[in-house]
């Protein structure tokens, strides 16, 4: 396992991060389906080397949180730094503020959590947490231990970003980033910006929720043409590693054996280790993507529930599937179950409910139609 410095900190936490929202297929949403599975993926990923843990609040239904504290008994808490983050929805005043916090240090069975972020966090949050006085509390709390670095995730426009970034003295930023996202969200220039002003940052989304894991023909192709041979995982954590500003890359994994392979691959993965050819081959790759991809839906599900039961995930993620595979859409599992379910685009009555919640800034609405049409 690489270490890379988090200067600022003093700290050298493992470059592979442990996501743990995902477990057994789960997203966000849905509650944890097997406890001592996920317990054990958490303990391997720990025996491999990892000491970076990611979860939070709202995860896997509020079900996360209590598996990570189960995880970390028998002398696993000291091995690890725990990030975990304030529901923002949760709270509205200092006295939820801490009964949230009692709360998560309760689940977590520990006295203090490591890095406290500030949950996806938007400029318009930002000024209506710092009227209640969320800055103060987060200073109160690492006074008193309860706390060691205060955070916040980000799945806003790069300009809310800057804004927020500069606004406050933080310890560390969560950012989605990955070779298909250096114009989205924060991007490259986001990045840029936190390792100029010295803030360590973390990754989620490396893998876009896993579907750069599964190359489509075209992009297969280019990574077979290249004279190394690696996988499309390990060509995308490859490619963050590279930049000298990533602190962790997490990534959410449901087997032992996704675990084993991404040690392997941190194990070897340092800032500056592509040349020129692998740099334009990502390119290519990322070329190759854009061409196929329907939509930037990462299933991670804030858009739900509707209040008119449309699986927006499930629709948007058979769509894109069925590009990228060209699979035939009376094939597609996924889209079957929809329309068993009745939870398909017909049923959407445009309320917006969805759109508003999108991290990714999607025009869920209209694209729910599109791809209810062609896939009929
Ligand atoms: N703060 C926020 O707002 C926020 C938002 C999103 C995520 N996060 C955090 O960031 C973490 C990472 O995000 P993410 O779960 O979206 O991560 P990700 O790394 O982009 O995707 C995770 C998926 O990658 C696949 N995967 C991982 N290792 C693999 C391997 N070796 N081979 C093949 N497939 C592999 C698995 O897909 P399969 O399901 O196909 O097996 C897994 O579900 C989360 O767990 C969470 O802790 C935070």
């Amino acid at each position: 396992m690489k270490y890379r410095a988090m200067e600022k900190l003093g700290l050298k936490p493992s470059a592979f991060g442990l996501g743990c929202m995902r477990f057994n297929g789960a997203a966000s949403g849905d509650s944890i389906i097997d406890e001592q599975k996920a317990i054990s993926l958490i303990r391997r990923a720990i025996d491999g080397g990892v000491n970076y843990l990611d979860t939070a609040y709202t995860y896997l239904d509020k079900t996360s949180e209590i598996v990570v504290g189960k995880a970390l008994l028998d002398g696993y808490r000291d091995k690890v730094t725990i990030a975990t983050k304030m529901p923002l929805g949760a709270v509205k005043d200092r006295a939820s503020m801490e009964a949230v916090l009692a709360e998560q240090l309760g689940k977590l069975r520990t006295d203090h959590i490591d890095f406290y972020l500030m949950h996806g966090l938007d400029k318009k949050e930002w000024e209506s947490f710092k009227a209640i006085g969320a800055p103060e509390f987060f200073e109160d709390m690492k006074r008193e231990g309860k706390i060691r670095f205060k955070c916040f995730s980000f799945h806003g426009p790069y300009e809310d970003f800057e804004y927020i970034l500069n606004d406050y003295d933080w310890d560390m930023v969560q950012i989605q980033y990955n070779f298909m996202d250096i114009d989205n969200q924060a991007g490259t220039k986001g990045l840029k910006l936190a390792g100029e002003k010295g803030i360590p940052v973390v990754i989620m989304e490396g893998l876009l929720g896993g579907r750069l894991s599964k190359a489509p023909d075209n992009v297969q192709a280019l990574y077979d043409e290249f004279p190394v041979k690696r996988s499309a995982v390990e060509w995308a954590f490859r490619w963050l590693c590279n930049h000298p500003e990533v602190s962790v890359v997490l990534s959410g994994c449901n087997e032992a054996v996704q675990i084993d392979e991404n040690l392997k691959i941190f194990d070897s993965v340092e800032p500056g280790i592509m040349d020129d050819e692998e740099l334009k081959l990502m390119e290519n790759v990322r070329k190759a993507y854009l061409d196929r991809t329907k939509i930037g839906c990462t299933g991670c599900k804030y858009c739900m529930p509707c209040p008119n039961d449309v699986n927006i995930p499930g629709i948007f993620s058979s769509w894109n599937n069925i590009s990228l595979y060209d699979l035939d859409p009376a094939n597609d599992w996924g889209l079957k179950r929809i329309r068993e379910n009745n939870s398909g685009a017909d049923k959407c009555i445009a309320c917006g409910a969805c759109e508003a919640a999108c991290p990714q800034g999607l025009q869920i609405i209209d694209m729910l139609q599109q791809a209810w049409e062609e896939m009929n």
